[in-house]
């Protein structure tokens, strides 16, 4: 069964997940950032190479103060008490985004976590925290044309490969498969670039509800997806016999 090289999660609905049982928004991130360790486990035992958890978004900086430092006092603690969940299950660790956003004491835990994981084989695992593909992108943009200024380009030397490699997420391939929950049909400035051939499962369950089940039922709508790449069915039937 073809399994996604690189599968990214916008972990979507805490917040409507917790409102429904009465709770607050809060109680929504905090059993939120629970089923995000049983996947990153679930995939690591999947043996998939790329995991990124959509966790944060330049937008969401727009979300009111208190709830904006909660999840930035949430995500500092998760990374300080997953430490040797992760160095156990063989994961490296990965942030893209605008991380100088961040607080002081989150990008000192995120730097120490990438430091000591960074010899770790197996899974990697991209957290997009103050992440924007919209931001990407124009930050890619004015990296290129600083080195054209600089003389050390052409302007004719800029295709789709080299503004690729301008990328945050450069080292990772194109995500195979997207998985939204909480049932919205958008990618809210998600891999703009990288999403241009990924397939995309979304799913009605709120992130809290998500289990290793709706995931193994994601992966068995990707393996059933006939991925063309602009071709026709016949070519791509051609290649694989
Ligand atoms: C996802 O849940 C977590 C973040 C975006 C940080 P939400 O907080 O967006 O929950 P809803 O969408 O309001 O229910
Ligand atoms: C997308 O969720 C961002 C993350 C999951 C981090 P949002 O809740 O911010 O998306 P919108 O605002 O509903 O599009
Ligand atoms: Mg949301």
């Amino acid at each position: 069964m073809p399994t996604p090289k690189h599968l990214a999660i916008i972990m979507d609905g805490n917040g409507r997940w917790a409102k429904a049982r009465g709770r607050g928004r809060f109680y929504g991130h905090i059993r939120g950032a629970r089923v995000a360790r049983k996947i990153i486990e679930e995939c690591a035992r999947l043996k998939i190479s790329y995991l990124t958890l959509f966790a944060f978004s330049t937008e969401n900086w727009l979300r009111p103060p208190e709830e904006v430092q909660f999840l930035m006092t949430l995500l500092r603690h998760r990374l300080r008490r997953e430490r040797k969940t992760l160095m156990e299950n063989n994961i490296r660790v990965h942030c893209i985004g605008d991380l100088q956003r961040l607080p002081q004491d989150l990008q000192r835990e995120i730097k120490s976590c990438i430091q000591e994981t960074d010899k770790n084989t197996g899974l990697n695992l991209i957290f997009a925290l103050s992440y924007g593909g919209r931001q990407e992108i124009t930050q890619a943009v004015r990296d290129l044309c600083q080195r054209v200024k600089n003389g050390e380009l052409e302007p004719s030397d800029i295709d789709e490969a080299r503004l690729q490699t301008q990328l945050d997420s450069s080292f990772a391939p194109d995500p195979d498969l997207i998985i939204r929950t909480s049932g919205e049909m958008r990618l809210s400035n998600f891999y703009l670039w990288q999403a241009a051939y990924s397939e995309i499962f979304v799913t009605h369950k709120n992130w809290p509800e998500f289990t290793a089940e709706d995931l193994r039922e994601s992966l068995q709508y990707f393996a059933q997806r006939e991925r063309r790449f602009g071709r026709t069915g016949e070519q791509v039937a051609q290649v694989i016999t």
